[in-house]
Formats: structure tokens, sequence, C-alpha cells
């Protein structure tokens, strides 16, 4: 259950004092899609699931569905059965007749002095179609395969994702930080045998070396067996290549050679079965293994589609951007599918907040007009801490304002509110995961308050419900926190873990699960794997994960993955990862790690630990610190007492250790942590 660190922090949160609501600015309402009550009615528990119906009805179709939800195979739901479509066709091909002159990309670079690239609806058109006709005709792929991409946030990345999704080939993008090894491990696990990949990318003023990392995931993916027979390489500048890796003859291949050959060619949509897999995402869970998170086709297109209209209220002509990595599920479902499918106008940006300085994002937002701003709460401390004046400096005016993907302390919230949207923007803060495709909690801007530091209650459509360990459930306005469930299906929920259905039922559904045997979705609450609290008024306050997840600047890794990765330093033993609390990133791993016999400790070696544990996952994963321990403090039966690391970290009082193997280890860390404070 709860790991200490998360119990020390639900405690805490739940101590804090109650946040007054604050009403949504009338500007906001005035424009707002949805401004009364109704749209919770229409998606209220009797109405449900034929309430989704209006979500589906906002996509063009092939064909109807017949049957909004299907139960027979629980909890295997199935969304808009005998329904057909195409997801690409519904993001790009219908609004070419309304806006096809109109941007649906913007590509911003790093680097200042590089123009913006704008891309209208009839140029994205094109160049989909001519990379998906690279991707059929070139590479030999067919409707079901699938293809792993390793791109940075460059326009390329949303270009071949919309490719796939015109023939029905499943992508799945691993975020551009992530390493060679995870990358192959993503390729492997998926069975794609082609990767997509781009020379370089700028990342805070340095050209980073991408395609190296391609030779990388060949090489890994080699050693478990496993091949990739071609490598699609982009370029950031088409025509010059500026890696220094080289091209391996055969394998590897420039994309924009190969798309003169295709040059105004275009290829049908294919026809799609409603539940046909779109794409699969990795994500962290509880285990070592990253799970391929899988999402199918029309539900979480109609989730999306729907949430984006009416959470996050983008018109087509709002100037929308979001700020997240295209390689996490916030950038797949609200940079790519949710605004395009809605017709308005998505900026990709290459690189850092704060590069050249903290005016950047300001100085974008005032040149196109951006109304609509999603980010996560780890760059809004770190705006708020590097450059709390400059917002103020520029004139833009942001009508919305998102926070995603860890909790916010009212703290920042108030300063994003007063300082970024300048008092005029409303903000959701919307609360949901890698699984569920789209917004599970969040205010419907324009129709409730807002709360700081709380999500708010359930979306429209989705009934949230907390209970404790025993099954009990915890009421709202109790002041207790507990695991927070959903207790009926949605159309963004995934489909199942790729290849591995029974963890998909283990690990969201087992738990609560009243009878194993029904086919009533009643029976079936979905376990979201956080904790929460809820107020009298119904509002959720996210507490964080109570599995071995770690978020830092609102990434998921898993403390699995941390150990495995320190002990690719041969001297390494063993290894015990904890999140420690971070002023910037939320949290930060850090990693204890006892020695193999026969080797020394040293600020050296620590030093490599750390380093190695960034190589083999990314340098998001890079530890606070490590420390080299005698041994790691240990149960009798030989658990590693993960809570004594976390107590120590915190500086808090680590409790009874009399009962543990090896309790004399205990005072010897804690002096050792305690003498580098
Ligand atoms: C956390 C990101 C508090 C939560 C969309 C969840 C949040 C995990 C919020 C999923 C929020 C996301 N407030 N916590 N508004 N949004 N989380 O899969 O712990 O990368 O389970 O999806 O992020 O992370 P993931």
């Amino acid at each position: 259950m709860s790991t200490p660190a998360e119990a020390k922090q639900a405690k805490i949160d739940v101590h804090w004092k109650e946040e007054p609501l604050i009403p949504p600015p009338q500007s906001f309402v005035r424009q707002a899609y949805a401004k009364d009550k109704s749209i919770y009615t229409r998606f209220s528990e009797e109405n449900f699931p034929a309430c989704y119906d209006e979500y589906a009805n906002m996509l063009d179709w092939d064909q109807r569905w017949h049957t909004t939800l299907d139960t027979n195979n629980p909890p295997f739901w199935k969304w808009f059965v005998g329904g057909k479509l195409n997801a690409s066709y519904n993001c790009v091909d219908r609004h070419l007749g309304k806006s096809g002159d109109k941007p649906a990309i913007i590509f911003v670079p790093e680097p200042e002095d590089e123009a913006y690239q704008k891309i209208t609806y009839k140029e994205l058109y094109a160049k989909v179609n001519e990379f998906a006709l690279v991707l059929k005709e070139f590479a030999g792929l067919k409707t079901g395969d699938r293809v792993t991409f390793h791109l940075p946030m460059v326009a390329e990345l949303p270009i071949s994702m919309l490719a796939c999704a015109r023939l029905g080939i499943i992508h799945n993008e691993v975020f551009g930080g992530f390493s060679a090894k995870a990358c192959a491990d993503r390729v492997v696990d998926s069975k794609s045998h082609v990767l997509v990949t781009c020379d370089a990318y700028y990342r805070s003023g340095q050209l980073i070396d991408k395609k190296k990392d391609a030779d990388g995931a060949v090489e890994e993916a080699a050693k478990m067996g496993a091949t990739i027979d071609k490598v699609l390489v982009w370029r950031r500048h088409p025509g010059k290549y500026v890696s220094a890796s080289p091209m391996v003859e055969g394998r590897d291949f420039f994309v924009d050679d190969l798309l003169k050959r295709y040059a105004g060619k275009t290829i049908n949509p294919v026809s799609m079965d409603a539940e046909a897999p779109l794409f699969l995402m990795y994500t962290s869970g509880s285990t070592g293994k990253p799970k391929g998170v899988q999402h199918r086709t029309a539900g979480y297109l109609a989730y999306v589609a729907g949430t984006a209209k009416y959470v996050l209220d983008i018109h087509p002509d709002d100037m929308y951007w979001c700020l997240a990595d295209i390689g996490w599920i916030t950038g797949h479902s609200y940079i790519v599918y949710g605004p395009l499918s809605l017709g308005t106008t998505t900026i990709v940006y290459e690189g850092v907040p704060t590069y050249p300085d903290g005016g950047r994002c300001w100085r974008v937002a005032e040149k196109l007009g951006v109304n609509i701003f999603h980010t996560a709460p780890t760059t809004i401390r770190m705006l708020r801490k590097s450059a709390p004046d400059e917002p103020a400096k520029y004139n833009y005016r942001f009508k919305l304002m998102t926070t995603v993907g860890e909790p916010i302390e009212p703290e920042s919230w108030k300063w994003y509110f007063e300082a970024i949207g300048k008092g005029e923007a409303v903000i959701t803060d919307t609360w949901w995961q890698t699984e569920s495709g789209g917004f599970l909690c969040s205010t419907v801007p324009g129709v409730i308050p807002m709360k700081p530091g709380s999500a708010g209650p359930g979306v429209p459509g989705i009934y949230p419900i907390i209970y404790d360990d025993d099954g009990n459930v915890v009421k709202p306005g109790e002041g207790a926190a507990g695991n927070v469930c959903i207790r009926n299906p949605w159309p963004g929920i995934m489909q199942t873990i790729w290849g591995d259905p029974d963890r998909f039922v283990k690990n969201y559904y087992e738990r609560y699960c009243k009878d194993k045997n029904s086919k009533d979705w009643r029976d079936w609450p979905y376990l979201s794997g956080d904790g929460a609290v809820e107020t009298a008024d119904g509002y959720l306050r996210i507490l964080g994960r109570i599995d071995d997840v770690i978020k830092v600047a609102g990434h998921r890794l898993g403390t699995k993955e941390l150990e495995n990765a320190a002990l690719t330093t041969p001297e390494v033993g063993e290894a015990a990862a904890v999140a420690v609390v971070d002023e910037l990133r939320g949290h930060m791993p850090l990693i204890f790690v006892s020695l193999k016999p026969g080797f020394e400790p040293s600020k050296e070696l620590a030093e490599r630990v750390r380093s190695n544990v960034a190589k083999a996952l990314g340098p998001i994963a890079r530890p606070k610190a490590v420390y080299i321990v005698s041994d790691l403090p240990k149960t009798r039966s030989g658990k590693i007492m993960r809570r004594i690391l976390v107590s120590i970290s915190e500086g808090r009082d680590y409790g009874d250790a009399s009962t543990l193997a090896n309790p004399e280890v205990v005072e010897k860390i804690k002096q050792q942590v305690e003498g580098t404070h």
C-alpha cells in the first residue's frame, strides 16, 4: 500500500486548510461552450451510457455504431460497437473545406531566430498522406502493425501519428528524452520492426543528437533477439543531416528523400472498426516492466474531442498551446487528437519553457495570440521561481489555463491565476492518467467554481468514488483519504495492456470488483492507483500515487525501473529507490545502493551510478543523490524497508527498527544522509 512518503504527504494534504471557491471570470463564461449545469444533467448516471453518444456525434463516421457500450466481457468494455471511422480523417480531411487555409499546427523552434512553421490543414493533409505512403509502400506496414517512434517535439511527430492513424497502423511513441534502452524495450514488447526518429533537435540551446539513440536501440533490441529492419530518419533541417552517427546502408533512410517519391499523392483513409487499437503508450506501474497501455480508435477520439470541447473550451478559432511533450499522454490527447479533431490550431514547441529566458513563453503567446495555455505544476513552479515578473511585461490574454500531471499546491495555483492568467483566465486542474485517455476530474470551467489545489468533481459522465483499504466507502467531507476509483466505464479508458490482459484486470479491476461473474459495470470499479480526499461539496484533492511510482516533474517512473537502472553499474549489489520532495520537480528519486563484496565506496562510484541511471532511463530519471551504504535495511524475510529510507531522507524519525534483520545499519545510514545535507 501507500509508501510513507505519500502517507506523510497525504497527512499534510488532508490538514491543508480548505480553500475558498473562486467563480470563473464573466468574460470567460460569456463565450464558453458550457455555461450552465445542463451538461451535468445530460451526463448524469440516469443517462449513462447513452450520454456519450453526444461525444461520438462530434465525429464523422463511415458507419454509425449500433451499441454505445457493450459490457459482455468485463472489464473489457467495448464502445460504439459496429461503428466505423478513421481518426486521421476526423483530425485532418474533414476540416479541409472550412479551414483548409488555417494553420492546424504551428511549430515553434527553440532557437528564437528561427521562423515559426505554420502548417495549414491543407498542408497537413498533404504531409500526412505522403508519409502514410512511405509507411505503406516503402516500409511495407499494414493495418494492425506496430511502429515505434522515438521523436522529440517536432511537427513531424503529429504528422507521423496521423499517417499511422490513416492506415490503422498502431503507433507507439517513446518519449524523446528516454534512452535508447527504454526505446528498445518498447520496440521489443510491441513487436515493431520499424523505428521512426529524427537526426537532432534543440533543447536548452543545445543541438541534441537523436539519431544515435536509434543506433543504440537497434543494438539493444538485437540483444533481446528482436530486429529493427528499418530506421526512418526525419531531418530537423530537410536536406541537411546534422547527427554525428552515420546512416547505415540498407537500414536507415532519410524521410525527406523518401517523401519525394510520393509528392502530391494521396491515399484513402482506411475505415477502421470503432474498437481497432489506435496507439500504444508505455507507462510505469508498480512492477518493473513498463506496460503498453492500448487505446481504441473511436472511444478514445470521441472522449478527447468531447473533453477538449467542454473542459478546455477549445473553439475552432482559438489559439491553443499545450506545453506538454507529445511523448506523454497529455500530448497525444490534448496537443494532437483533441484539438485537431475540433479543427483548431495547436502549437508544438520544441524546447524548454525558460529558453533563452523566463519571458519566452509570453513572447510566443503574445506573437501568436495564444488564448488557451496548458502546462504542468513543475513548469509553473519553475517560472514562479525564476521569472516571476515576466508575464506582466507581455501583452497576451488567456481565457483558460490548465494544470495537469501532479498535484498543484494552492500557492502555485494562486500565482498561476494572478501572474500568468492576470486574474482573467479560468483554470482547470485536470486529473487523469495515461490509462484514462482523457480527463477524469476537473471543473467544467464556465459552470462551476474553481478551488485552488483541488481538481474538482468527476467531469461529466465520470462518477468517482473513494474506498478505504477494506473496501468501505470514504464519504465526502469525512476528511480522510482513500483510493480513488471510477465507478463506471467511459469511452477514453484503455482497452487493455498490450499483450497482457491479465495484468489489465489485476492492476485496475481486481481490488474492488464486487462480483467476478457479473456483466454489470456497477460491479467493476476502476482503481486509479491514486490517493484522494473528497470535500463535502464533491471536489477531489488528489494526493498522489499509492503504488511504487515516483512522479518526477510530472513524469511517471517506476521504483523498480530505477533500481534496475542502478544495478547496471557492475559494482552495485542491491539498490532501493525512494522519492524525496523537491521544490521544483515535485519529487525526485534518491537511490541507496550496497556494493558487491570486494568493492569500496567512493564519490566517483556514486556519481557513476547516478549517471548510469540517467543513461539507462533518460535524463529526467537522474537521481537527486546516490548513497552507497554498507547494507540496506531489511525485514527478516529479506524485504527491503523503503519506509525507513524515506523517513531518513526526509529527516524524520524512522520509528522502530528493532524488528529488522539488520537494525544496526539504520543509524549508520542516517548519519551518512545527515552528513551530506
Ligand atoms: C498524477 C498524466 C494531481 C496522478 C495525465 C496520476 C495528477 C498520474 C493530476 C498519471 C492532477 C495527473 N492533480 N495529480 N491534476 N494529473 N496526476 O499517466 O498521480 O503520466 O495517477 O498521466 O499523474 O500520470 P500519467
